[in-house]
């Protein structure tokens, strides 16, 4: 099966896997880091559903060789990490921190002897707090700050770097930090929510400059959350809620970095909030556009509900421990979208996996569902490519079970078991089979 799958992708085709700075690297005051929005929040009574903090998760500061020779002993071909901002400018600005900065090119130098890709992500949620003192992404003034922090890291790395993804999911950072409360900062605005929004599109323009300023062979991208709003019958009304919600979820990002501008669906639901906020001459310039898909939604026509839309969940779909449906097909359906509709240069899947309960039996972790979701959505990416999406690249979120943010470490999306007691690593059987597929890979392209 595995060697079928294989010769579905090209020679060159990138296989990695992801993680970001604060769900591994623990070490959270180690040489000269500064607090982060997530240090703080995870002291906030409730806010962690285990109580847990992120200041050992998988030691993988202290242990990152540890971490490489695993990538190395897996065959990925890239490997997808996050800067923790804090730690190369523990006050957010001003500044740098030698120190952090050192253990970021030790980690890059080593991916590279290995000859396995870095793709480097500058803002995965640690925003420093000194910043949010300041008023975080809520503040103008943060963009600026995020500009220099890129261009201090571009300037180090760029000469080895050559993928950069500046913000994850701009929208979660919106939405769950600043309306829900859910994750850091843990603010609950609704207005709040929309101007960091728009701060964070701002933001991801200026660190592309600056990247791009520091290094010529800079390609830059950005990482969003994507999820198909697909009706949940073919009725008129339903199928028009799923365009609003689908305006409201996804295309208010994508259209602002393809140079549209907001959609007029969310000008319009927003006026309120989003007006002077312009985007006049505004393109994200993208050389590649980064596809985080963990699921769809089905929606339903809702006269009551704000959007007049609401998410039905489809009652015989398998599901992940984190109740998300499991379906392949509208990954394909969402990659043929964005190239028709949008048509960036490049795609990459930055982000595909799925958390389940595994369990260490006979000093091993069977993981069947994984190991089929990540299959399946791997054929469902071949898939988008038969029918022409420029998609260069696919990596499975995670490499390790981590500290998944509110759910603290109760939800493992690893491929490699992580015993959070002694932290042993047992490459889990869906790690073996992606390591089988990426070596069957490497014979047929050769
Ligand atoms: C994404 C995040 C990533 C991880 C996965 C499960 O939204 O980017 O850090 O939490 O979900």
């Amino acid at each position: 099966m595995a060697d079928m799958l294989a010769r579905r992708f090209p020679a060159g085709f990138l296989f990695g896997a992801a993680t970001s700075a604060f769900q591994i690297e623990g070490a959270a005051d180690a040489d000269g880091k500064g607090p982060s929005i997530w240090d703080t929040f995870c002291r906030a009574p409730g806010a962690i559903a285990t109580g847990e903090t992120g200041d050992v998760a998988c030691d993988a500061y202290r242990r990152w060789r540890e971490v490489v020779e695993l990538i190395s002993a897996l065959g990925l071909s890239a490997y997808r990490f996050s800067v923790s901002w804090p730690r190369v400018m523990p006050s957010g600005t001003g500044a740098a921190n030698e120190e952090g900065l050192a253990h970021y090119e030790r980690l890059v130098d080593a991916l590279l002897e290995r000859g396995i890709r870095p793709l480097l992500t500058l803002y995965h949620w640690d925003l420093p707090q000194a910043l949010q003192d300041r008023g975080g992404w809520s503040s103008a003034a943060t963009i600026g700050a995020f500009a220099a922090y890129a261009d201090l890291v571009a300037r180090r790395l760029g000469d080895r770097v050559r993928d950069w993804i500046t913000i994850n999911e701009p929208q979660i950072v919106a939405r769950l930090g600043h309306e829900s409360g859910e994750h850091a900062p843990g603010i609950r605005d609704h207005a709040t929510a929309l101007r960091v929004g728009h701060h964070l599109l701002l933001a991801h323009r200026d660190a592309a400059a600056a990247i791009r300023g520091a290094s010529a062979r800079a390609r830059v991208g950005i990482a969003l959350n994507l999820t198909p709003c697909e009706p949940a019958s073919p009725s008129a009304e339903d199928e028009a809620a799923a365009r609003t919600l689908d305006a409201s979820v996804n295309r208010w990002y994508l259209d602002p970095l393809f140079g549209r501008g907001y959609p007029a669906e969310v000008l319009q639901l927003e006026a309120e909030h989003l007006e002077g906020a312009s985007f006049e001459g505004y393109d994200g310039a993208l050389d590649f556009l980064g596809v985080n898909y963990y699921d769809r939604t089905l929606v339903r026509a809702s006269p009551t509900a704000r959007l007049g839309a609401v998410g039905v969940p489809d009652e015989e779909a398998e599901r992940t421990a984190m109740g998300w449906e499991v379906h392949p097909p509208a990954l394909t359906r969402l990659l043929v979208r964005l190239h028709r509709e949008y048509a960036p240069r490049s795609l990459l899947v930055t982000e595909n996996g799925a958390a389940f309960d595994d369990v260490v039996r006979d000093d091993a972790v069977d993981d069947p569902r994984r190991r089929s979701y990540l299959e399946g959505h791997l054929a469902a990416a071949a898939d988008a490519m038969d029918q022409g999406v420029p998609l260069d690249g696919y990596f499975v979120w995670s490499l390790l079970d981590n500290f998944e943010w509110s759910h603290g470490t109760s939800k493992r999306f690893g491929i490699v078991h992580v015993d959070l007691a002694t932290q042993r690593r047992r490459v889990k059987t869906s790690g073996s089979w992606y390591r089988d597929l990426i070596a069957a890979h490497r014979r047929h392209s050769q």
